[in-house]
């Protein structure tokens, strides 16, 4: 009688957490009440945990798991720069993914005789590997440790990722033909398989990323973190535990729709990404035509000065600077001195989903001043000034006039067609795709060298003088 009613309140708990999680992921969606929202969220998981530690009967080990992991979560967390939170926020998909892989491992050896619980315990492993190997190739590229393989290995990756779903359908069709009486393999041979499944996922995860590179990695990074939500659900399925269930359904269908956006956004098909990826389409060899004009401080003051409109797009440089306060008070100022100012915001600018939209909002930016590609282009010839901050990439015109180039076809912000167009940058470096900007190079175009931060303190300070 006791057991049954503590189940009930652990059930209501699970679904009462389950409430807090959607109803916070939808206090997300807007600016001034998504900090509410992650605290909502957060209470969700904490009553999730309470009610799930409550049963076990020696709650010390998960006690000191957690403080040990808060600690560790705590101190990276703290430690970690700005600029490094996309590349912890892959970790962090890693972690989950390397969680539910050690779960279902775990649980494989307390399997009963269900072939539709051992499939499940498979998936997981997979999933959950895939996402782990994944995760942490993602981080190496982000933090620019791994560039990304060669031709051979490319097509090594391809080709094993291949024999990996084969094998995958063996495997299945192993459980599936003893469950059905067919034939009954011993123990032994299905262990022997399990642990070949566990290496091979693992190894998938790295065939999976190595491949795809260039402009493609916001799509991955969105995929995998997915994919940690979807490896968690089916390791709440092992454990019949109805909030990891419920919290892994949200992350993995948020993360799968955010993948499609991030793919239509880059105008790429989910087909072209993983299976095609960039080398086919060819390498960019164009020459480019004119020079490239620098401009001091001064002068870029005295050209932003007389600009009766102005559009500020900022890119990863923006963050790795730090610029998001200045870059608001310089739109302040613009609009002091009569000039209509607007930001445009490309969905894979900086390195996360949404970063620069956080980073603006950080500075108070107001979120109806932030304009599309979509919006803004139609009307970018009526623009007298275009204010890249470190943005590269994304404004990169080789995307819509160069069908060789490896960024052709995703759509950008078509900066060159402003009357005038001013780039902040510390070098000619190129940006994460590592092509050429022949947008340097345009005779409307003029290149203020030096920190985004420094450059920009300097036009606030003529403003002001
Ligand atoms: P990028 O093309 O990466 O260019 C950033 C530019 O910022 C660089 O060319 C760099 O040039 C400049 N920069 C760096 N530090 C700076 C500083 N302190 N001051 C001034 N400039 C600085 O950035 P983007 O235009 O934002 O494009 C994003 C790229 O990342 C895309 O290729 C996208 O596909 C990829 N990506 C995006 C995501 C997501 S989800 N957003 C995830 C993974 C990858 P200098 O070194 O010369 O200064």
């Amino acid at each position: 009688m006791i057991d049954l009613d503590f189940q009930i309140v652990q059930q209501l708990g699970y679904i009462f957490s389950a409430m807090l999680f959607i109803y916070g992921l939808k206090m997300l969606s807007k600016e001034d009440t998504a900090a509410r929202g992650n605290l909502v969220s957060s209470t969700g998981m904490f009553l999730a945990v309470l009610v799930t530690i409550v049963e076990i009967i020696n709650p010390l080990l998960v006690i000191s798991a957690i403080v040990l992991g808060g600690l560790i979560g705590s101190i990276f967390a703290l430690k970690v720069k700005m600029t490094s939170i996309p590349e912890m926020v892959a970790l962090f998909n890693g972690f989950g993914g390397l969680s539910s892989f050690f779960l279902a491992w775990s649980e494989f050896n307390n399997l009963t005789t269900s072939s539709l619980i051992m499939l499940i315990t498979y998936a997981t492993v997979i999933i959950g590997g895939v996402t782990f190997s994944g995760s942490v190739i993602a981080f190496l590229k982000l933090s620019e440790m791994f560039k990304g393989g060669n031709n051979f290995l490319n097509q090594a990756s391809r080709w094993f990722l291949i024999f990996s779903l084969i094998f995958i359908a063996i495997a299945a069709l192993q459980i599936v033909v003893s469950s059905l009486g067919i034939y009954s393999f011993n123990f032994e041979i299905i262990q022997q398989v399990f642990i070949a499944l566990l290496i091979i996922s693992i190894l998938s995860g790295l065939a999976f990323v190595v491949p795809i590179g260039g402009g493609d990695m916001p799509v991955v990074i969105s995929l995998l973190n997915s994919l940690s939500g979807i490896a968690a659900a089916s390791a709440g399925i092992l454990l019949t535990n109805t909030a990891l269930i419920v919290a892994g359904c949200l992350v993995g269908a948020s993360g799968l729709v955010l993948t499609l956006i991030m793919a239509k956004s880059m105008n790429r098909t989910l087909y072209n990404i993983f299976f095609v990826g960039y080398e086919s389409s060819g390498s960019s060899s164009a020459e480019i035509d004119g020079e490239i004009k620098p401009i001091s401080a001064e002068d870029a003051y005295l050209v932003v000065e007389s600009a009766r409109s102005a559009l500020i797009v900022p890119g990863y440089g923006m963050a790795v600077a730090q610029a998001q306060h200045v870059v608001k008070e310089l739109g302040d100022l613009l609009e002091e001195n009569g000039c209509e100012v607007s930001f445009g915001i490309h969905p894979v600018a900086g390195r996360m989903p949404g970063h620069m939209n956080v980073l603006l909002a950080e500075a108070n930016v107001s979120y109806d001043n932030l304009l599309e590609p979509k919006d803004i282009n139609p009307k970018m010839d009526t623009v007298d000034i275009a204010i890249v901050i470190g943005a590269n990439d994304v404004v990169n015109p080789s995307a819509t006039e160069e069908p060789g180039s490896p960024i052709y076809g995703m759509p950008i912000l078509e900066v060159h067609r402003a009357k005038t167009v001013m780039v902040l940058k510390r070098s000619m470096a190129s940006g994460f795709a590592g092509v050429q900007n022949p947008l340097f190079f345009k005779e409307n175009s003029r290149m203020l060298f030096g920190d985004a931060k420094e450059s920009i303190s300097k036009l606030v300070a003529e403003f002001k003088d």
